[in-house]
């Protein structure tokens, strides 16, 4: 039995809502607060009418530390669960330190000023929070999070040596919008515009946007062209699997979302700078996300699947092995059970079952941690049971 404090009430933080309120033997009680408390309001009634249960909501401005201690202090949660912006990652720890309340979010903490993500900011706080006697769990989505946990599985259970990664992820599902992202529109094109990154043979290899891409098979889905981009689990991967040589993110688009960037791009709607726009400051990509379609709409009417996975390669008992983990979810699904599309819903189940080990004692340590640093095995049951089924299957070895 315990309390949880969601902050963020976007696509995912609603399906974060719905899936504790799915276990009231853990999160006995759950209290909602974001920016905007009309869009808490919301997902408090649709989690009346779908789950039965009635959670709390408020209002909170996560970049103020102080708003943020004094709702800890009047709610008393045992973790507070950051499914808010990037942005607002160190307030948030900040303000679980200074309350002495565990921490979990699903997406590593950039600055506004900069689209670059990055772990050192995070791992700053390391040793006060182990002084505190307090855990931050990072990344607790799916990609970072489950694709964590699909390689400590690797390693524990189908590898001795793991000597190449390749993290596929695709989205082969339609929403009919002529150009729409489906996690927030500022920190999805941030992430997609910015240089890619690979890292191979112990150095970090640098790519212009988009340079490489490569035609995989994802199950449930067939081939599809992926693109080559840097991604935080990356970091912190290269630190946790042994004898690793290389490792890879890669992401599919559509050709239709490509050119909608690329004009965008062009004309400079993109920019993450200030510009001067009668008078008055404007940050261009600000404004965009303002005009974009909000991800949490996207979901009705949304049809296809994700599939998404970990193309691991290596060594068992002396012989070569390429596995394939991955899930695969359904858009439409997700909607008739959480009223989200499958996006939201792929990171909003892990960080329920990334709070729920910390909150049972399955997972718990003080400090600053990643997933792939425990026991990949109670996570991933929890995650079959929770609405992400995961497989395992055997690929021909390269040659
Ligand atoms: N690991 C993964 O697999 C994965 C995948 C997708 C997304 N993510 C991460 O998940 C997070 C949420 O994504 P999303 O698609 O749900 O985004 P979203 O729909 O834009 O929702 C973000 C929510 O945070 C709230 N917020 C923003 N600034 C705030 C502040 N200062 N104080 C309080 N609340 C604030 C927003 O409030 P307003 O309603 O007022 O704008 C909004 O409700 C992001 O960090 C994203 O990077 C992770």
């Amino acid at each position: 039995m315990s309390r949880v404090l969601i902050i963020g009430a976007g696509g995912v933080g609603a399906v974060v809502a719905h899936k504790c309120a799915q276990a009231p033997d853990v999160f006995s009680e759950i209290l909602l607060a974001s920016r905007t408390l009309s869009r808490c309001e919301k997902i408090r009634d649709d989690v009346r009418e779908l789950q039965g249960r009635t959670i709390g909501v408020a209002q909170v401005d996560a970049d103020n530390v102080d708003e943020t201690v004094a709702l800890i202090q009047s709610f008393k949660p045992d973790l507070l669960l950051n499914v808010a912006l990037p942005y607002q990652d160190l307030p948030l720890m900040d303000a679980c330190l200074a309350a002495g309340v565990d921490y979990l979010d699903t997406a590593n903490y950039e600055p506004i000023d900069e689209a670059k993500f990055e772990y050192k900011w995070q791992w700053a706080y390391r040793e006060r929070y182990e002084k505190a006697g307090i855990m931050a769990l990072m990344g607790s989505g799916f990609d970072p999070g489950v694709t964590n946990v699909f390689c400590a599985y690797a390693q524990k259970r189908l590898f001795d040596e793991i000597h190449t990664v390749d993290i596929i992820d695709c989205n082969a599902g339609s929403h009919g919008k002529a150009f729409a992202t489906n996690f927030n529109p500022e920190i999805n094109i941030r992430e997609i515009t910015q240089n890619g990154r690979y890292w191979e043979n112990g150095e970090w290899v640098e790519t212009k946007p988009m340079q490489y891409s490569q035609t995989f098979d994802f199950p449930e889905v067939g081939e599809r062209k992926a693109y080559l981009l840097y991604h935080e689990e990356l970091e912190s991967l290269v630190l946790h699997l042994k004898g690793l040589k290389r490792i890879r993110f890669w992401m599919t688009f559509g050709e239709e979302y490509l050119t909608h960037l690329r004009v965008l791009q062009n004309v400079g709607m993109t920019r993450i700078d200030p510009v001067e726009f009668q008078g008055q400051p404007i940050v261009p990509i600000q404004f965009l996300k303002a005009l974009l379609p909000d991800p949490a709409s996207l979901a009705e009417g949304y049809t296809g699947k994700t599939s998404i996975g970990c193309l691991i390669e290596g060594v068992k008992e002396g012989q070569p092995r390429k596995v394939l983990i991955y899930n695969v979810c359904d858009h439409a699904e997700c909607h008739r059970e959480v009223r989200a599309q499958a996006v939201s819903y792929t990171t909003g189940v892990p960080a329920m079952v990334g709070a729920k080990m910390m909150l049972t004692g399955q997972w718990k340590r003080a400090g600053v941690w990643h997933m792939e640093q425990f026991d990949p095995e109670p996570f991933l049951e929890e995650l079959g049971q929770r609405g992400l089924p995961w497989h395992v299957k055997e690929l021909e070895p390269s040659r």
